[in-house]
């Protein structure tokens, strides 16, 4: 198996039966990009990589952070997210608990890189 193979569950194998590598996020239309594992939001992953989006509660009840899922999939740990069935549906997400289950692209205007994050 080679290392980009897919492992059959839809996640990406090192091929050597070593823990899966964590999904790739690329956020538009600015084209930053980073890795976000199953076990962390993608709020968090950002920060991690340098990425900054919109945040404020980071618990899923503000909205600040509320930004469009394009592509990919997300799942939340909290029963319900402050979106509606229809927000839902429209593709919004809530990128302080949402934790990435595919690769994804969101769409975010705001996002940018830590380094020129205004402070
Ligand atoms: S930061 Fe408040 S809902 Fe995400």
């Amino acid at each position: 198996m080679k290392p980009d193979d897919d492992a059959g569950d839809g996640r990406r194998s090192d091929g050597g039966g070593a823990r899966p590598r964590p999904w790739r996020v690329r956020v538009e239309p600015s084209g930053l990009a980073f890795d976000a594992s199953a076990d962390e939001s993608l709020l968090e992953a950002a920060e991690k990589a340098g990425v900054e989006l919109p945040s404020s509660c980071r618990n899923g009840t503000c909205r600040t952070c509320l930004c469009t899922l394009l592509e990919g999939s997300v799942r939340y740990l909290i029963a319900w997210p402050g979106l509606s069935a229809e927000e839902k549906q429209e593709g919004c997400i809530l990128p302080c608990v949402a934790h990435a289950q595919s690769d994804a692209v969101i769409e975010q205007p705001w996002a940018m890189a830590a380094s020129a994050a205004p402070r």
